[in-house]
């Protein structure tokens, strides 16, 4: 079957729909592993008081709250998201602070009749089938000189939190995500991330990599959670393998997950994050 973008989008909108709750619990909102990103994304635009930035799919609002205590009162922030869910979640977690509004918009799509003079997009680019649309959107509504931050996860050997299971899944699952979907890591690494930006007209590139640390726990900690924060679609697929699949699956995760267990049986994973800042 051909892979088709408005079927990819309508089932992430449906995914994030669902997940958002969790995702907001488990992640973004308490800086877990590598969200400690938000931090460095911010840091490294170095937003001043007054500016006004547009945080593109800005989920459940973990980097548009940092950036509206940046820019004061005199600033603005307008965080977009196609998830209504996440921004339900966003909105409730900055109460209703005067210099921040929410939209949901799609990346490649989205129109303001104004420009801004930072936009972010925080783990989110790999998800736009089109994503030079979406670049060259964004370059549309920078003033000129305004500033792009975009964060995104290391290539799969790098993130061994999700390859060591979505390498083994696939074995057994080869169509766990519909055939054709965007690899989630086709821009982890400096040099494919780079030259996606540039492509879209920016300049001033300047990509950065952080290593930060996620212990999930033990094996069975890893693997009951994540049966239990993964998103419907998926889990009926992993309900499609038999008992004897399931635990040879475990064991193929179990394997995968050797070089990062401790002595004392708890995972430590190395988890990369690249942080790239251009210039409009
Ligand atoms: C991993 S979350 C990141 C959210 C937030 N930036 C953060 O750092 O927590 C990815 C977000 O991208 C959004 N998203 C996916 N495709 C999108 C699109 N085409 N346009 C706008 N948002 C999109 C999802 O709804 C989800 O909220």
């Amino acid at each position: 079957m051909k892979f088709n973008h408005t079927d990819y989008k309508k089932r992430n909108i449906t995914i994030w729909n669902e997940v958002a709750p969790r995702y907001h619990k488990r992640w973004a909102s308490v800086s877990q592993g590598p969200f400690a990103s938000t931090s460095k994304l911010v840091q490294l635009l170095d937003i001043n008081k007054g500016d006004h930035v547009f945080d593109l799919a800005c989920g459940t609002g973990v980097v548009t709250k940092k950036i509206s205590q940046k820019v004061g009162k005199s600033g603005f922030v307008v965080g977009g998201d196609t998830s209504i869910t996440a921004m339900k979640i966003a909105k409730k977690w900055n109460d209703s602070k005067s210099n921040l509004d929410f939209v949901n918009v799609d990346a490649e799509h989205f129109y303001f009749s104004k420009q801004f003079d930072v936009i972010t997009c925080q783990y989110a680019l790999f998800f736009f089938p089109n994503s030079q649309k979406a670049l060259k959107n964004i370059k549309k509504h920078l003033k000129k000189g305004g500033k792009l931050g975009i964060t995104v996860h290391g290539a799969a050997e790098k993130v061994p939190f999700f390859s060591s299971i979505f390498d083994a899944v696939t074995k057994f699952i080869p169509d766990y995500v519909p055939p054709g979907s965007p690899d989630l890591d086709r821009f982890g690494t400096k040099f494919s991330l780079k030259n996606e930006v540039r492509k879209a007209g920016f300049s001033q590139i300047t990509v950065k990599n952080f290593v930060f640390t996620f212990s999930p726990g033990t094996f069975e900690n890893y693997w009951r959670n994540y049966l239990r924060y993964v998103a419907k679609p998926l889990k009926e697929k992993l309900d499609t393998l038999d008992k004897k699949e399931r635990r040879e699956l475990m064991e193929l995760i179990r394997e995968n997950v050797k070089p990062y267990t401790m002595k004392n049986k708890i995972i430590k994973f190395p988890w990369e994050v690249l942080i790239l800042t251009a210039n409009a």
